[in-house]
């Protein structure tokens, strides 16, 4: 039982021994990375992004995999680089941990071909009658990407309760154990991203939006969700748009030029963009084009697309929001990322296909490759200029998971562990489903579905140059549904700040930040005095002035209060209150209120019952209902 991936393999990469070449040879051809050690992590992962000639294939032969994509290529590195840490740092002591990795090329069948290969490394499994001493080569496994992947995977792995931990798998799916039993990731469901949208929109009283999708699941899916949390947040759809999934779409430009033209006729400032990020740099284009600025807010697909926060004129398009789940700063992991190298002892075939890439790059080599267009960079800070570093760090989040469980698992404390490392993987779900975890300082754990519950981060696309760049302004948190804004760190495109000093006697330096946030709503807000009338669209509205006897204090009331303890003129914003009189009125009032009566409108009938139930003089009250100058006391409130 002793023989795991480590001991085979290290014979490749040190002395070749004839008995196990053959092994080796199989374990290259179908994994692009491995790292020998005493317990291994398999990763499932799609550094490319395609598999060749799909629609014509008849036979079961070799997939063919294309199109590099430096995004999880950057994942991949960071789960090297935090192996690498755990094994340098001892964590688990007297441990070394390995990986073996094996590319999905984004193909649920490719994926399913990946796990079973690294779970026969050592030979098929042998028919067992249960799995329950199941020692599989690998403890757990990372990835993968796509929900599309993720569940086919989660289905075979279930079957031996082999944990999987992926960090951006978010279809809703997959929270229900019942269906996905081994199955956790280190982000929310999707259920909570369009809670978050609709939140930060209602949080800038943003309630007429333009709303474009992919015709596709999940666009759809994402967008019905959306609409039902606009609706309890209040915000109104002015439209929706739908784009083709495909790029190759005949009409693809037509149908860009229809969707612009929608987004420049429409008064909704903020659009909600759930598509591909190359679909939105042709929208960007068009904008541009037109010269047209708008508040675009993005889905998780696009919120971190670097090729478009430098495309050309970037900084016409207007300001830009979106949500990202959990994102740090990797330690160590920039200098890394500039001086790229498999782990000593590791075979690494993607960071060779990279190099090859970047070199054929510096030859001028253009690639139609959006990752690429700025393959001419020579140096080597290229991957640093062009992927979001921050972004994998759920990565490193999902890492740590696995080794504090496993760690826990063999009870290791700061010199050894005191069991052996052969263990049956599905001994770690039930203590990963209980545990509390702490990576750089901040303290993680999975939910009953497997999930995070933390929520995302709000991040805005800061001009930088003739560039953009992200930065965190703000936070939505699931356990309450509240977002927190840091409206300091936000900045407008299409704004003035105006800087007041308050309070400054008191306090000398309180300076507070006037800020003009841009408006979409369908309707201008009604001032205080009037109340809105609803009209066929709920966010659209006119608005009419308070009656007499009636104020608003407020912005946007849906109704004028009444006076309880005095009375207002029409278009009020407070009401008058009057107070005692002197007795010697009170006969006098009685009277000349019910004298009054006949000449107020029926519409005030409180009015009338509150002058006679009180002192007033009348004479007064027909002269003008908020004249102070009047034998009878006044507080104006
Ligand atoms: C598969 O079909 C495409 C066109 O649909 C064709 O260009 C290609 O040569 C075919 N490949 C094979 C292996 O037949
Ligand atoms: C681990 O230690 C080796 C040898 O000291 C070093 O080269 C490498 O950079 C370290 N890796 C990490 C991720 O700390
Ligand atoms: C698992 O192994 C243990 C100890 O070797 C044995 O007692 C048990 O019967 C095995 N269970 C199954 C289902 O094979
Ligand atoms: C585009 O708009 C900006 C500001 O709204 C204006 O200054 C500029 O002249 C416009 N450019 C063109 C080509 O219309
Ligand atoms: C930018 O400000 C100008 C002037 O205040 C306004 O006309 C224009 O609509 C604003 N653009 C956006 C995108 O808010
Ligand atoms: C680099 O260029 C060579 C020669 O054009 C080509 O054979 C090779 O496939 C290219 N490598 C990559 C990774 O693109
Ligand atoms: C590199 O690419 C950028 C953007 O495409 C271009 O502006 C620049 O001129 C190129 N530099 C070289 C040396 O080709
Ligand atoms: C939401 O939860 C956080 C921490 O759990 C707390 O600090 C914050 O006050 C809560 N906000 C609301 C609105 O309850
Ligand atoms: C915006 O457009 C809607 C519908 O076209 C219209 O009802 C509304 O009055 C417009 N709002 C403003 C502020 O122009
Ligand atoms: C609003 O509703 C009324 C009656 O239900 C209808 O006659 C009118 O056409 C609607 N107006 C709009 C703009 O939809
Ligand atoms: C009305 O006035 C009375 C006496 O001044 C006061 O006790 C009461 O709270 C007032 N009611 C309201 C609704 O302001």
């Amino acid at each position: 039982m002793a023989a795991s991936v480590s001991h085979l393999c290290l014979y490749v990469l040190g002395v070749v021994m004839v008995g196990s070449v053959a092994r080796c040879d199989f374990i290259e051809s179908h994994f692009g990375a491995y790292m020998p050690g005493d317990i291994v992590i398999g990763i499932v992962g799609s550094v490319h992004s395609k598999v060749q000639n799909l629609e014509n294939r008849t036979s079961p032969g070799l997939y063919t995999c294309t199109d590099f994509d430096q995004i999880p290529f950057v994942a991949s590195l960071v789960v090297f680089h935090t192996i690498e840490e755990i094994n340098n740092l001892s964590f688990l002591p007297g441990i070394k941990l390995g990986y073996l990795m094996c590319d999905a090329c984004v193909y649920g069948t490719k994926a399913l071909d990946c796990v079973e290969r690294m779970l026969a490394i050592n030979g098929p499994p042998t028919l067992l009658p249960d799995y329950s001493n199941f020692t599989s080569p690998i403890k757990a496994l990372l990835g993968e990407r796509y929900s599309e992947l993720s569940i086919p995977i989660a289905k075979l792995l279930s079957l031996y309760m082999i944990p999987q931990i992926s960090c951006t798998s978010t279809a809703p799916a997959l929270s229900d154990k019942l269906r996905y039993a081994s199955f956790f990731r280190v982000v929310p469901s999707d259920l909570y991203q369009t809670k978050a949208l609709a939140k930060l929109m209602s949080h800038y009283s943003w309630n007429w939006i333009g709303v474009v999708t992919l015709d596709d699941d999940y666009g759809r899916a994402v967008l019905e969700n959306f609409v039902q949390d606009a609706q309890n947040e209040h915000v109104c759809l002015h439209y929706q748009k739908i784009l083709p999934n495909y790029l190759g779409s005949a009409d693809i430009q037509e149908r860009i030029i229809n969707v612009a033209d929608q987004i420049e006729s429409s008064n909704a400032t903020v659009v909600l963009l759930i598509l591909r990020p190359e679909l939105v740099q042709m929208i960007f284009q068009e904008m541009i084009k037109r010269n047209l600025s708008r508040v675009w807010i993005s889905s998780d697909a696009w919120s971190t697309a670097r090729f478009l926060m430098k495309m050309k004129d970037i900084n016409k398009v207007g300001d830009i929001f979106g949500f990202t789940f959990i994102t740090g700063d990797i330690p160590g992991f920039a200098d890394y990322v500039q001086n790229i190298r498999p782990s000593p002892g590791a075979r690494n075939d993607f960071i060779t296909e990279y190099k090859q890439m970047r070199s054929n790059c510096t030859q001028g080599q253009q690639s139609q490759n959006p990752f690429f267009s700025y393959c001419n960079n020579t140096d080597d800070s290229f991957l640093l200029q062009t992927v979001d570093l921050t972004e994998a760090y759920g990565q490193r989040v999902a890492v740590y998971a696995i080794v504090h469980a496993i760690k826990k698992f063999l009870k290791c404390d700061d010199t050894s562990c005191s069991k052996d490392t052969n263990f049956l993987p599905w001994k770690l779900i039930s203590i990963l489903r209980n545990m509390k975890f702490t990576v750089d300082d901040q303290t993680y754990y999975f939910n009953k579905n497997g999930d995070f519950e933390n929520g995302y981060d709000l991040i805005m696309w800061k001009k930088n140059g003739d560039e953009r760049i992200l930065d965190v302004v703000g936070q939505y948190l699931i356990s309450n549904n509240s977002i927190n804004v840091y409206e300091q760190k936000v900045s407008w495109f299409n704004n003035t700040h105006n800087y007041i000093v308050k309070d400054w006697i008191l306090t000398n330096v309180h300076l507070s930040l006037q800020i003009k946030v841009p408006e979409s709503r369908c309707s201008k807000k009604c001032p205080k005095g009037t109340h809105k009338h609803i009209l066929n669209i709920t966010c659209c509205h006119t608005c009419i002035k308070c009656a007499a006897g009636e104020y608003s204090d407020q912005e946007d009331q849906a109704s004028c209060t009444k006076c309880l303890n005095g009375t207002s003129n029409a278009d009020s914003t407070k009401c008058v209150e009057w107070k005692d009189c002197e007795g010697t009125y009170v006969a006098k009032a009685q009277l000349l209120a019910e004298e009054l009566q006949a000449d107020v409108s029926s519409g005030e009938p409180d009015l009338v019952t509150w002058i006679v139930e009180r002192c007033i003089v009348a004479e007064d009250i027909r002269l003008n209902l908020l004249t102070s100058d009047c034998p009878l006391q006044m507080d104006v409130h």
